[in-house]
Formats: C-alpha cells, sequence, structure tokens
C-alpha cells in the first residue's frame, strides 16, 4: 500500500499527555506535522513520583485540548485524517484508558479507522519514523518503565534478548534524584548535578557483569547510595553540593558502564545473525541522558555499528511515535473496532519469560 497516509495519535500511558499528527507520503520519511505534550511534572511534585489516580484524571481533563492543538499546528481538520492510532498499553491502566476512550470517541463520530499501538513499539519504532531505517535492527529501549534490548524484525516482530530483572534506569534515576532532595523527573536533574562531579570519587556497583547474558539490574545502585549518603550526614551533618555532584556523577557511571558493556554483548548476539549494514538504535527518555549517549556510541563505533539516538523530544514519551507506528500498523491492515482494550501489561516479545522482579513501572516492560 503506498497511499499518503495522515494519522494522529494519542499517547497517555504515563504522566505526559500528547497528541501529534503524522504524514507519510508513500515510502518517503514521515514528516511530524505536530507534536504537542503536555507534562504533569507540577500536579505530581508534591507527592515524588506520579500519582496514577492524579495521572488519569489529569488526561481525561486535557487530552480533547491536547488533541485540538495537534489539529491547529498541522493546520488541518478531524476530516483531513485517514486514521486514529492511540496507546492502547502498557501502562498505567486509567491513563491508557483515557486516551483509548477519547481515539474511540473520535473515531466514532467521524467514521474513521482506530488502531491501537503498543507503547513500547512506539518507542522501538522511532527510529525508522527519524531515519527510515529497514528491518532487522537493534534496540535498547530504556526509560522510567522498561529496559530491554530488542531485534526489532519487523512492525510487529521484536526478540527480546534481555532487559532488567529490576528497576527500570530511569527509574533509579528518580529514585536517586528523591534520595538527594533533586526534582521530578530525576533524569534531567541527576544529569545536570553530575556535570560538575567527580564519577570516581564513590563506588558504585555494576551488578551481572559476570553474567555473559544481556539482562541488567539496577536496584542496588539506590541502595548504594543511601548508604553513601548517609555515611557522609553521619560524618559531616548533612551533604554539600559537591557531595551531591559526586554521587550524580558516580551513579550515572555507573548506569552508563552497564549498558555499555550489556550492550557489547547484545550486539555480538545480535551480529552473529545480522552481519549486513547494522545498526543499534536507542530510545526511551533515558537515551536522553548525554553520557549514556556517548558511552553507547563509543561501542557501536568501536563494533563498527552505525548508531542512532532520536532528539531528545522523541526519546521521552510523545504521540509523533504513536502516530507513526499506527501508520506501520495501518499499512499493514490493522484495524482495532470499539472493543479495543486498555492494557496494562503488553510484553513485545510474547515468547520471552517475563524476567524476574518488575519494578515500579516495570510491569510495562
Ligand atoms: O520514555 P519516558 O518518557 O517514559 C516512560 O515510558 O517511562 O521516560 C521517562 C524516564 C524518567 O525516569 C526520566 O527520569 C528519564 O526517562 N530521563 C532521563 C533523562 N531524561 C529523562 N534519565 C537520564 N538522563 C536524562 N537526561
Ligand atoms: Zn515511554
Amino acid at each position: 500500500m503506498t497511499q499518503t497516509l495522515t494519522v494522529l495519535g494519542l499517547e497517555s500511558s504515563c504522566d505526559d499527555t500528547a497528541a501529534a499528527v503524522v504524514r507519510q507520503r508513500a515510502v518517503d520519511p514521515a514528516d511530524i506535522l505536530s507534536s504537542i505534550v503536555f507534562g504533569q511534572n507540577e500536579l505530581h511534585s508534591a507527592y515524588g513520583g506520579v500519582v496514577p489516580e492524579l495521572a488519569a484524571r489529569a488526561h481525561a481533563e486535557k487530552l480533547d485540548q491536547c488533541v485540538r492543538e495537534a489539529l491547529a499546528t498541522a493546520n488541518l481538520t478531524l476530516a483531513d485524517l485517514d486514521a486514529v492510532a492511540v496507546t492502547a498499553g502498557p501502562g498505567l491502566i486509567g491513563g491508557v484508558m483515557s486516551g483509548v476512550m477519547c481515539a474511540k470517541g473520535i473515531c466514532a463520530a467521524t467514521g474513521l479507522p482506530l488502531v491501537g499501538v503498543n507503547h513500547l513499539a512506539g518507542h522501538a519504532l522511532t527510529p525508522r519514523l527519524t531515519d527510515g531505517i529497514p528491518f532487522p535492527y537493534l534496540m535498547l529501549l530504556v526509560s522510567g518503565g522498561h529496559c530491554q534490548y530488542l531485534l526489532v524484525r519487523g512492525i510487529e516482530d521484536f526478540i527480546r534478548l534481555g532487559g532488567t530483572i529490576d528497576d527500570a534506569p530511569g527509574e533509579a534515576f528518580d529514585k536517586t534524584a528523591r534520595l538527594l532532595g533533586l526534582s521530578q523527573p530525576g533524569g534531567p536533574a541527576v544529569q545536570a548535578e553530575a556535570a560538575g562531579g567527580d564519577p570516581a570519587r564513590f563506588r558504585f556497583p555494576r551488578p551481572l557483569l559476570d553474567r555473559d547474558d544481556c539482562n541488567m539490574s539496577f536496584s542496588g545502585l539506590k541502595t548504594a547510595l543511601l548508604r553513601q549518603r548517609d555515611q557522609i550526614v553521619a560524618e559531616k551533618n548533612g551533604i554539600t553540593r559537591q557531595d551531591r555532584a559526586d554521587m550524580c556523577a558516580g551513579f550515572q557511571q555507573a548506569v552508563a558502564d552497564v549498558l555499555a558493556a550489556k550492550t557489547r554483548r547484545a550486539l555480538r548476539l545480535y551480529l552473529a545473525e545480522n552481519p549486513v549494514e547494522p545498526t543499534l538504535a536507542v530510545a526511551g527518555g533515558v537515551a536522553a541522558n548525554t553520557a549514556i549517549r556517548a558511552a553507547l556510541q563509543a561501542v557501536a563505533q568501536e563494533a563498527g555499528v552505525v548508531f542512532l539516538a532520536p532528539p531528545l523530544s522523541l526519546c521521552t514519551d510523545n504521540a509523533a511515535m504513536i502516530a507513526y507506528a499506527g501508520i506501520e500498523r495501518f499499512r499493514g491492515g490493522a484495524r482495532d473496532g470499539m472493543d479495543l482494550a486498555a492494557r496494562p501489561r503488553w510484553p513485545l516479545d510474547q515468547s520471552s519469560p517475563a524476567l524476574l522482579g518488575s519494578g515500579r513501572k516495570g510491569a510495562k516492560a
């Protein structure tokens, strides 16, 4: 099917209310005509994390306005669309339901086709949106709720090579920020502090590097951080700005080292089967971290593999990736009915056994 498709995407699976319009002419690269994201940081800041009920209510209140802005920015009306794509999971169920109901409402009123999209597939297909790369490629999906290596073989064909057995790295960044009194989401705050810190001053564990697989563990990092923080507080009756910066730098370096080492292993597995024009792509909120991006780029370079990282606005949650994944599914013939379900869990690779532990938002993975 080579027709031009213009699709509205909706995303509301965590704490960003997002709507976007993406257009793809035939097989050309897709154009993001608009991408609107309403964050909820202020709403949750007093609680130190995302409160699911507050998030769901805010999504329900803001989705209409978000859709209107996405259409206005694209200079289009609903009549110009070919379909509506919506995140149908995995994620915080109240938020996912808000998005799915909004999309169903638009489709019922207009007669537009409805396409449900897996949020993780949205992230995993982002390098095709940004760079139009062919299948297969290796994807490191690393965010607040998930961390996994995926061999991406097709729109709905993902093989998980490994992932975190407990916390996702974004979750570890968020907890680190909380323990050090920094703002949420923790990733950008910890990265900013780490810029002025010495990564060698504090020792952080690098778990599971002795295991020759692609699984990772990040939950020990916060325990190490807590111990170090408490030790300094006991010694000096408080922590200085420099102590905090050094802890952030050490923590960030440990995450980068683990991801780099495990990416080397994942690349070995991937290259054994896919030696022609190999590509390593990253996606998800933690892929916005400059130190982590640099570490992964170095690993790819060392292996002679092309490295792709999306612009920061497409690393964190957005609806352009959902609209684009919707275009891919729609071209593949997918259509969903009014019985489209909102799913809290929805692994991309249905054949892989669930990993031990799931983390705070790890059920998404
Ligand atoms: O993909 P995303 O927007 O939402 C999920 O699906 O989880 O990722 C959000 C996560 C948060 O945990 C946030 O702290 C982290 O991505 N993050 C970062 C950075 N920017 C966002 N982590 C490290 N460094 C960053 N610069
Ligand atoms: Zn996400």
